[in-house]
């Protein structure tokens, strides 16, 4: 059994959103997310022992963007629920990500095997499933029934979002808003809820305003890791080049590279090898996809940050929150 306990690192090796955000705040956001990282622990260690492998997967180093969206949205008066909801915001997220790592085959995530790759397919899937539980059970312990509706119905999109994607595999006709539904439910969504549940005040203006600024910094974010997959590299990304295009998921960048080179379009994603993922990867770079596509995940931050006047945060949360989206 691996040891438990992990203390949010804020040093060097900490991912720059976080970095940026730790050293230019009061130690309340390092102490919420390190109370955040104990109660992960516990709540999944507390239904029976976990193995190194579940371990490894709620220590392994993401950024943990979403629970910081929650205690920022939240403020230095964050407490016992934002925490809360931090833990299960997290929970579906990884629960999220160790699911589709099976259904795409991933041997690699964060620069470590997948869970996938590591124990199989069945120990994944049954470890995605208890995460996915496990987040519902920390807010369902504690009688918060309005992050249980937040939740339940984020993660129904989430499933909309992967289902659409399955869906779509392999079909180059898929159309930029086809693109841009799919990662609202499948990444928006989320970083949505996050902003949402972290919110103290009960006017439903703010509710929607601050939604409205996790919908874009996760579009973004999502567009931007589109661009990552296609313009590696592999030692920054943790992951194979051109993996999406070998799994069927047709992305942004693809998708507007074949506005201006419509040869794209005859290519033919379910007999991609590595070698002709590297090749397409390339033609795609080749027309200022990758550019464009950037530009744009830019000018949503941009909105993103505009957009944060009018949540009617103090202006210390909207300083931080920028620093987030810029993070992203
Ligand atoms: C990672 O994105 C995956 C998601 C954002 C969503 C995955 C959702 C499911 C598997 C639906 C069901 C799960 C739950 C728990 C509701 P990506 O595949 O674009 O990025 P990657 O390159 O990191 O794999
Ligand atoms: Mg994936």
């Amino acid at each position: 059994r691996a040891p438990l306990r992990g203390q949010v690192n804020p040093g060097s090796s900490a991912p720059e959103p976080v970095t940026a955000v730790f050293e230019s705040t009061g130690a309340w956001l390092p102490n919420g997310l390190a109370l955040v990282e104990e109660q992960l622990l516990d709540a999944v260690d507390g239904a029976g022992p976990l193995t190194a492998d579940a371990v490894a997967t709620l220590k392994a180093g993401g950024k943990r963007m979403r629970p910081m969206l929650v205690l920022l949205c939240a403020g230095p008066e964050a407490g016992p629920r934002a925490i809360r909801s931090a833990v299960a915001v997290e929970l579906i997220h990884m629960a999220s990500l160790v699911h589709d790592d099976v259904l795409d085959r991933a041997p690699l995530r964060r620069g470590r095997p997948t869970v996938f790759a590591s124990s199989g397919r069945d120990q994944a899937t049954a470890l995605g499933d208890r995460l996915f539980s496990t987040a519902f059970a920390v807010l369902a312990d504690a009688g918060d029934e309005a992050a249980i509706t937040e939740l339940s119905s984020t993660a129904v999109d989430l499933a909309r979002g992967e289902l659409m994607q399955r869906r779509g595999a392999f079909d180059l006709s898929l159309t930029e808003d086809d693109y841009l539904e799919r990662c609202r439910l499948k990444t928006g969504r989320l970083f949505a809820a996050a902003c949402v549940l972290g919110r103290s005040s009960l006017d439903p203006s703010q509710a929607d305003t601050l939604a409205a600024f996790g919908h874009r910094i996760g579009l973004a974010f999502q567009m931007l890791d589109d661009v990552l997959d296609i313009s590696g590299p592999v030692e920054r990304t943790g992951k194979a080049r051109g993996t999406d295009l070998l799994d069927g998921t047709v992305t942004l960048p693809l998708i507007v590279a074949i506005e201006s080179d419509p040869a794209l379009a005859e290519v033919d994603l379910s007999r991609l090898d590595e070698a002709g993922a590297a090749d397409l990867c390339d033609r795609i770079a080749e027309t200022g996809a990758l550019d464009e596509v950037r530009t744009r995940a830019m000018e949503l931050i941009a909105q993103a940050k505009a957009g944060l006047e009018s949540t009617g945060l103090d202006a210390e949360q909207v300083r931080l929150l920028e620093l987030i989206a810029d993070g992203v």
